[in-house]
């Protein structure tokens, strides 16, 4: 599995910036493919000086047909990792063709000059957000799907592409089939214990962890806490927050599963913890790692949200033989490094 030649679309982001150190560490070729649209080249130019290894960038868009033909034809590309796509709900709702056109066409279009190529081993981005409200907790990977919003729809109509095709394939072309990996994260957080790298949103953060971090390096002034009247544990939502190594971690679990003789076909998996925070947990665990004050007040609840969300993580321990390590203490201690070294992120 050593040197094998990964393509990591979006590889530039958050969570594939994270990856690409792992991937390099465990000693994996790399071809990062990213239209820069949500991030910064400096995080590839970290991941290369954390690692001391380098990758080759080819800054450009998944629905490029074109650009992908030469890539591939290229780079002996063995398989994909993809995370390129677009991620905020609200923006989601104000464009949804938008979001169609850059996850579900750029999927589609990747996926069309991988086969042409002959490269059917791909692991997908997918959310927990596919399970939208669920009836209870912790979720197994066979609840019902339903999203609410047009990001999450995009996520399952990709899933349900990928499933489709890897169908027809199966029936039609059994010297060689397709092998898809579908994780569904639950709520990436934290950061390389580098402080190297770390997530950068635009303007002002849309979720949790980052907004809390803003506010305890004193960039934000202080947290609305969305809703209190929660049946939970003290009235506040509550999540089930993974870091974003544990994470990267397994993406490289699933490539080796991708390996396995017996993996065509889709095979889909929960990335969680199988542990719940609320946001004042959360708060108080950041204010323990950081030694800062993050003042909040409680607000009415954000339109869309749930009660509670923690994944049943025993599938992919099973399966892929991997299990989130590291606690809310390494998540708001890795993150409050990595903020407080880059209080603007890269720029
Ligand atoms: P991110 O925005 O930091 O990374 C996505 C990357 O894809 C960015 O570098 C962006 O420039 C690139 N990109 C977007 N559209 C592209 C296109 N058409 N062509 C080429 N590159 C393109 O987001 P992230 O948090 O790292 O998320 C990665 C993936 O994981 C996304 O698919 C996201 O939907 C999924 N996901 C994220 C979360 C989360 O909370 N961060 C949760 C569940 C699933
Ligand atoms: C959000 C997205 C979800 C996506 C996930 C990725 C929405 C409605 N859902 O999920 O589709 O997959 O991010 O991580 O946007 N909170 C506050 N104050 C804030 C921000 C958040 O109290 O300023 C609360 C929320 O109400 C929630 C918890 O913190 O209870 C986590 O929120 P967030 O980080 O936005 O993640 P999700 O809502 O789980």
């Amino acid at each position: 599995m050593s040197n094998s030649k990964v393509l990591v679309t979006g590889g530039a982001g958050y969570i594939g910036s994270h990856t690409c150190v792992q991937l390099l560490d465990a000693g994996h070729e790399l071809v990062v493919l990213d239209n820069l649209s949500n991030s910064s080249p400096e995080a590839l130019r970290r991941v290369q000086q954390i690692t001391g290894k380098t990758l080759q960038f080819v800054e450009g868009d998944i629905r490029d047909r074109p650009l992908l033909d030469d890539l591939f034809a290229n780079h002996s590309i063995d398989s994909v990792i993809h995370f390129a796509g677009l991620k905020a709900v609200g923006e989601s709702v104000q464009q949804p063709l938008h979001y169609y056109q850059n996850n579900v066409a750029g999927t589609l279009t990747l996926c069309e000059a991988m086969a042409a190529h002959g490269v059917k081993k791909i692991v997908f981005s997918s959310s927990a957000t596919v399970y939208g409200d669920p009836a209870s907790v912790p979720i197994t990977e066979d609840f019902p799907l339903s999203a609410t919003n047009p990001y999450g729809r995009s996520k399952l109509h990709i899933e349900e592409m990928l499933r489709d095709f890897s169908v027809a394939d199966q029936a039609t072309n059994e010297l060689s089939p397709w092998s898809i990996v579908l994780l569904r994260y639950f709520n990436p957080v934290g950061a390389h214990p580098s402080g190297q790298i770390g997530e950068d949103p635009n303007g002002i953060p849309n979720n949790l962890m980052p907004y809390i971090s803003q506010v305890a390096v004193g960039k934000l002034e202080q947290l609305s806490v969305f809703g209190g009247d929660y049946d939970t544990v003290d009235g506040t939502g509550v999540r089930d927050y993974i870091h974003v190594v544990d994470l990267a971690n397994g993406h490289l679990k699933a490539l080796e599963k991708l390996d396995q003789p017996g993996s065509e076909g889709v095979s889909t998996y929960n990335l969680g913890t199988g542990n719940g925070y609320s946001v004042i947990q959360a708060v108080e665990a950041f204010e323990q790692a950081s030694g800062r004050q993050v003042p909040y007040k409680i607000v009415g609840r954000r339109a869309g949200d749930i009660a509670a969300c923690y994944a049943a993580p025993a599938l992919a321990a099973k399966e892929l033989n991997w299990h989130a390590s590291l606690n809310i203490d390494d998540m708001c201690s890795d993150a409050w490094r990595w903020q407080s070294n880059n209080p603007d992120g890269y720029s």
